[in-house]
């Protein structure tokens, strides 16, 4: 039998042009050179280096498998690279993802995000990679709901006998590090009660229930949590296989009509509508956003990547992106307010605590008995 092909995507923000914009040339440059090299060398089979918003992308095949030290120490020395480019081009937060100066074995933990799956090809095997930036990785519960649960998005749960059965959800709880397996369509109110907060319960994997075939899996890492201080959002990775028994990549695509509000945009600290863009738009201006989403299809052969297609470039999302820029608007007028500002727990992580800090000595403690008779009292006109 032919070996496993491993696809791997790993992506970090190591430093930006101009704000939390995108990376420069010269650093996807330097990222590409440590890849071909490995390339060269066989470690990979094939590899492509692209970026969203400030974050570099690189899709890698193998045939390691997931998790594995020689590809992780790969994926570290290419943004250890592209970090030594934005340090000499003074660019905005060099090495912005990279926690660690050292590495050791494996970069969950470190800084980048990661999302790998093991597969064995099969006939055709259709991909598509998911690339977000401006917000974290439960921004993509909504979306694997639909894709892999709802019979209003997908026509295949409800037409194809493959999926008739339905798609297991591992849920993975980033404060406790813990996760559960849900079955749908079964214990779908269970699912949906954990992943509707996204902030804290991921979507990691989703198996087809009739033969454990991994379909999906999204990085869960959160940074914040990890550096227990804000240090950037954890801008998610995702990869679904599509086609023969899953989700058709149209029905993949589907899921991301609706401009949901996620997690992210400036500071990390507001909420906005998650935007569908092509590559061309792969880049954030207003308000260091919106967030967005790229999604590049692939076919996989024997580990060789055939594509991308460029999955959004199409004016059948026009009407998402003029929606999604209206709720920008509309979100944008609540200026420092919730719900455009996240909650407080949210904000924990960000530099709000400093600001509030600075505050706590200023509170007295009012007598409410006496402001409530001195509001009465004016009320009648007996003051003092
Ligand atoms: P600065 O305080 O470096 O301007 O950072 C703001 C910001 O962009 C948060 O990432
Ligand atoms: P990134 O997480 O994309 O670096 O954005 C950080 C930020 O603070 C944007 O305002
Ligand atoms: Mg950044
Ligand atoms: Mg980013």
């Amino acid at each position: 039998m032919a070996d496993k092909i491993t696809l791997s995507v790993i992506k970090a923000d190591v430093g930006s042009i101009s704000g939390h914009y995108m990376p420069h040339p010269d650093q996807l440059a330097a990222a590409t050179k440590v890849l071909s090299e490995a390339k060269q060398k066989g470690l990979l089979i094939d590899f492509y280096v692209t970026h969203v918003g400030d974050d570099i992308q690189l899709i890698m095949t193998h045939t390691k498998g997931p998790d594995h030290p020689d590809i992780h120490g790969l994926a570290w020395d290419a943004f250890q690279a592209a970090t030594k480019v934005a340090k000499e081009l003074k660019l905005y937060a060099a090495g912005q993802d990279l926690l660690s100066d050292a590495f050791s074995g494996n970069v969950r933990g470190l800084g980048p995000g990661v999302a790998e799956l093991e597969m064995e090809e099969r006939k055709a095997e259709p991909v598509i990679t998911f690339h977000a930036d401006k917000t974290e990785p439960g921004a993509f519960n909504l979306p694997m709901y639909r894709i892999f649960a709802d019979p209003f998005n997908t026509a295949g749960l409800v037409i194809d006998p493959r999926m008739h059965a339905g798609f297991v959800f591992e849920v993975f709880d980033v404060y406790e590090g813990k996760s559960v397996l849900l079955k749908t369509p079964e214990e779908s109110y269970d699912l949906l009660a954990l992943i509707g907060t996204p902030g804290r319960y991921i979507v990691r994997r989703v198996y087809r229930k009739e033969d454990n075939l991994l379909a999906a899996v999204v990085s869960v890492e959160r940074l914040n949590l990890v550096a227990g201080q804000y240090v950037g959002k954890d801008d998610p990775v995702a990869i679904v296989r599509a086609q023969s028994g899953l989700p058709a990549v149209g029905e993949i695509l589907e899921a991301f009509a609706f401009p949901h509000l996620v997690a992210g945009w400036m500071r990390g600290s507001h909420h906005g509508p998650l935007v569908p863009v092509s590559m061309r738009y792969a880049r954030v201006t207003r308000f260091d956003g919106p967030p967005r989403v790229l999604a590049l299809g692939w076919n996989i052969s024997k580990g060789r990547l055939i594509g991308p297609a460029d999955l959004f470039d199409d004016v059948a999302f026009d009407e998402t992106r003029r929606l999604a820029l209206q709720i920008a608007e509309y979100m944008r007028r609540h200026g420092p307010f919730m719900p455009h500002r996240l909650g407080p727990e949210e904000m924990e992580y960000t530099t709000l605590p400093e600001v509030l800090e600075r505050l706590k000595n200023r509170f007295v403690k009012t007598e409410e008995v006496k402001v409530v008779k001195r509001h009465s009292e004016m009320l009648s006109g007996e003051h003092d």
